[in-house]
């Protein structure tokens, strides 16, 4: 019989306890009986966090007597930008807690109403400037509800024929691995052997408001909303020109056609404004919401926008069973707390400049290594030149060795995204750790 008993690193299943596991053997099981989509960072199991930005990790043992060395971690990237509050932040811990010790009010269905979903609501609608915000669970259901939302407002409200409708997207986006966000998707390692794809989708390239207007101009009248990130966080933090929104939301009005941001990786502070296209002074028609909405504890998501496109939803045509449930809920509404007290974007906005300053310089000391730096507020990159030593998976294990944790997302290009309660001294750290690694390759 399945035997599953103790905590921590006594938590032992059939026999096999997990503080005595080494980071091979972890590896083992997870090739084994695992699915074999991820490629983690070899050589490293993440044991428990010290503070907010701070991971405590394991690295294979130096010595015959134990199965691993421990060691801190300082975390350049936050799970993703699902982190942005820091690492078991105190506020969102506490609030958990007491929600389940004393409210003692976990979950519920929306089939019958609960208290703090009110809350939410009120909270989520007033961070977000929006008429109205509906509460899903995992990032990806956030794209999912915008194009579910598009094309019902698209046939319902602009009148475009049955089976018709267009959303158009953006090369080089990542919306994540449904269906429907790999239709989206030019990726080809996302998509190859997945198809028959999602119909009625057409791609411009980003950043290029021309192929967006002659797109427009030409099927206009099928289009109902162009879904995009306002920057491309997994293509490797590509930043658009100052006056791209502008002109898209422009074009956007002429042509009656929504215009639907994907926010999940770019919300929640992470630019240095709570939602990154504030910072281009546009608003729009539906905006989605993931990873950091959840604080870091729980997966929390959501898609809020106007009430001509959300309130043509009817009871049937939209639903999830742990979207906004009371935990969900009570996570959500201290994670938006956590962002406006702790001044998440502004603090973003501060350590970024920091970051970006100290790769401003390492692109001067390396020309020939660095081609290109790219940031706002705490959602940066640094691109280097194309040739196999300059490799962004070879500079992570690197960086894994001088006691930072960061990853490439192509094959040149490193992403760093810490938590936005990050310090000084530790953006000064990751810093060094850059330079030095970048020095000696
Ligand atoms: C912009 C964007 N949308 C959607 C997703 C998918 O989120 P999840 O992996 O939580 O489903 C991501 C994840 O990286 C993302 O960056």
């Amino acid at each position: 019989m399945l035997k599953i008993k103790g905590y921590g690193d006594n938590l032992t299943v059939n026999g096999v306890r997990i503080g005595d596991l080494s980071p091979s053997e972890h590896e083992k099981i997870e090739r084994e009986k695992g699915g074999k989509n991820y490629k983690p960072l070899e050589d490293v199991v993440v044991s428990h966090v010290r503070d907010s930005s701070t991971l405590i990790c394991r690295k294979p043992s130096t010595n015959d007597v134990t199965p691993y060395v421990e060691e801190e971690l300082i975390d350049g990237l936050c799970c993703y930008s699902a982190v942005n509050q820091g690492q078991l932040n105190k506020t969102i811990v506490e609030a958990v807690v007491k929600h389940l010790e004393e409210e003692k009010l976990p979950t519920v269905p929306r089939s019958i109403r609960h208290k703090y979903m009110g809350a939410f609501l009120l909270a989520a609608t007033e961070i977000t400037q929006m008429d109205r915000v509906v509460p899903k669970v995992a990032g990806v259901e956030a794209p999912e509800l915008m194009f579910k939302l598009s094309r019902l407002w698209g046939y319902q409200t602009k009148g475009i024929p049955e089976n018709e409708a267009i959303v158009v997207v953006a090369n080089g986006n990542f919306h994540g691995r449904t269906v429907t966000a790999i239709s989206m998707s030019d990726d080809s390692d996302s998509r190859d052997n997945f198809g028959p794809f999602v119909p009625g989708i057409e791609r411009v390239p980003f950043n290029n408001i021309e192929a967006l207007s002659s797109l427009f101009k030409e099927k206009g009248e099928k289009i109902a909303s162009y879904l995009a990130e306002p920057i491309q966080g997994e293509a490797g933090v590509i930043i658009p020109d100052e006056e791209y929104w502008f002109k898209v939301r422009s074009l956007c009005n002429e042509h009656n056609i929504l215009l639907a941001m994907d926010e999940v990786q770019t919300g929640f502070g992470r630019t240095g404004a709570n939602f990154a296209h504030q910072l281009y002074n546009i608003k729009p028609d539906l905006m989605g919401c993931g990873k950091a909405a959840g604080g870091g504890i729980l997966p929390v998501s959501f898609v809020a926008g106007k009430d001509e496109v959300i309130g043509l939803l009817t009871p049937g045509s939209e639903g999830s069973t742990f979207g906004g449930y009371p935990l969900a809920s009570v996570v959500g509404i201290y994670a938006i707390k956590v962002l406006v007290e702790e001044k998440l974007a502004e603090n973003a906005k501060i350590r970024g400049a920091q970051l970006m300053g100290h790769f401003e310089n390492m692109k001067n000391e390396f020309p020939d290594k660095i081609k290109e730096i790219r940031g706002k507020g705490l959602l940066t990159a640094f691109e280097m030149h194309d040739s196999s030593k300059l490799d962004g998976h070879k500079i992570s294990i690197e960086l894994l060795k001088k006691g930072v944790y960061a990853k490439e997302t192509h094959k040149s290009t490193v992403r760093i995204a810490p938590a936005l309660t990050i310090e000084a001294f530790q953006i000064d750290n990751i810093a060094d750790a850059i330079f030095n690694v970048i020095k000696e390759i």
